[in-house]
């Protein structure tokens, strides 16, 4: 009996150590080298012909990775169609104005030609994503690779895991906080904002009827309020405005003296002036342009590389999808 029980323990034990390894590897440089070694030159080379054409996809791939690591960790499971029993982050309200889904499936059957079942969706994502900017943008960050496709995708977890952006300060922290990021991650990640654009729907109820009273939200500086008014008249959801008035195409600071002068165009962006180390960081960054540019471009560096990282599959977890939008 007692053998029996030593047994069976000994079995568990051994059965859990190979379960662990399984999933405590963990993500490397140069994870295709030997199996798919050109896995990276080839997105490399795709983003960039991409970009050539349709430089705005830079930022729609930069949101797109955003919104795939916030739900379920980089998994691509924002990458998954619904099907007639699921309805899949994709279809999500937040999740309806991303673009760049077309770009991002023609990248992965290229790299399908050159290694089948090899490369995963979240890894071509992750790498699209960095490609994009820094090819255009000068911003770089290392991306370790070995994520696996998640099987999983509910729109039903998109709304209660992004940051809306009618957040304030509060609300941003705890969200940021519930994906292991630190304060300064919220503001550094924030600066993505320096590019692209939004549409009317994210922003317009801070324009005509912000507390009922059809008042314009005070933290928006009136000529800016006043530009916004033209740009989306009422009950327009449709039209897309710039997020960085200065520079909406440039990768730079120009976002947080934006922000410092009160053209953040979402609650969410304006509420970086409501805490003291959020304010510090913008004001710092808006008074400093040049110098702030490179100590931005670090920061944001480290913020993205935790980013990509946020709640991966890796080992033999989750899957190589053949095609991004299926699971196989
Ligand atoms: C801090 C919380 C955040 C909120 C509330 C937020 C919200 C939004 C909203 C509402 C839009 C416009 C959607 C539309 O109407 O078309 C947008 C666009 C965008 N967001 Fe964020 N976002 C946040 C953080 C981030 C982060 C962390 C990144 C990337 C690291 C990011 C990257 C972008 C980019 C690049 C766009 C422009 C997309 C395009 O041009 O298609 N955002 N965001």
């Amino acid at each position: 009996m007692a053998f029996t029980y030593k047994h069976v323990i000994f079995n568990v034990l051994v059965l859990l150590s190979i379960f662990n390894t399984c999933h405590t590897e963990e993500l490397k440089f140069g994870f295709y080298k030997n199996t798919c070694p050109s896995a990276e030159a080839i997105v490399k080379q795709e983003t960039s012909r991409i970009i050539s054409v349709a430089p705005s996809l830079a930022a729609a791939f930069l949101r797109m990775h955003f919104h795939d690591c916030f739900v379920r960790g980089c998994d691509g499971s924002v990458l998954l169609d619904s099907t007639r029993n699921n309805k899949a982050e994709k279809d999500s309200f937040p999740n309806l104005s991303l673009r760049g889904f077309g770009s991002i499936a023609r990248v992965k059957s290229t790299v399908e030609k050159q290694c089948p079942g090899v490369v995963s969706c979240a890894d071509i994502l992750a790498l699209l994503a960095r490609d994009a900017i820094s090819d255009k943008h000068g911003a770089f960050w290392p991306v370790r690779l070995g994520r696996r496709d998640g099987r999983v995708s509910k729109s039903s977890e998109v709304l209660a895991n992004l940051p809306a952006p009618n957040f304030n300060i509060s609300q941003l922290k705890a969200s940021f906080a519930s994906k292991g990021f630190t304060t300064k991650d919220l503001v550094v990640l924030s600066g993505a904002h320096t590019i692209g654009v939004s549409h009317c729907s994210s922003f317009s109820n801070r324009l005509y009827n912000f507390t009922g009273k059809g008042d314009s939200d005070p933290a928006l500086e009136s000529n800016y309020t006043a530009f916004l008014m033209r740009r989306c008249k009422r009950m327009d959801v449709g039209s897309l405005v710039e997020m960085d008035p200065r520079s909406y195409k440039v990768f730079d600071t120009s976002y947080y003296k934006a922000v410092a002068n009160k053209k953040g165009l979402f609650t969410s962006d304006s509420s970086l002036l409501a805490d003291g180390e959020t304010r510090a960081y913008v004001t710092r960054h808006a008074a400093t342009p040049d110098r702030g540019l490179k100590s931005f471009f670090g920061d944001f560096a480290k913020s993205m590389v935790k980013m990509s990282e946020i709640g991966v599959l890796t080992g033999n977890r989750g899957e190589i999808r053949k095609t991004c939008s299926f699971v196989n």
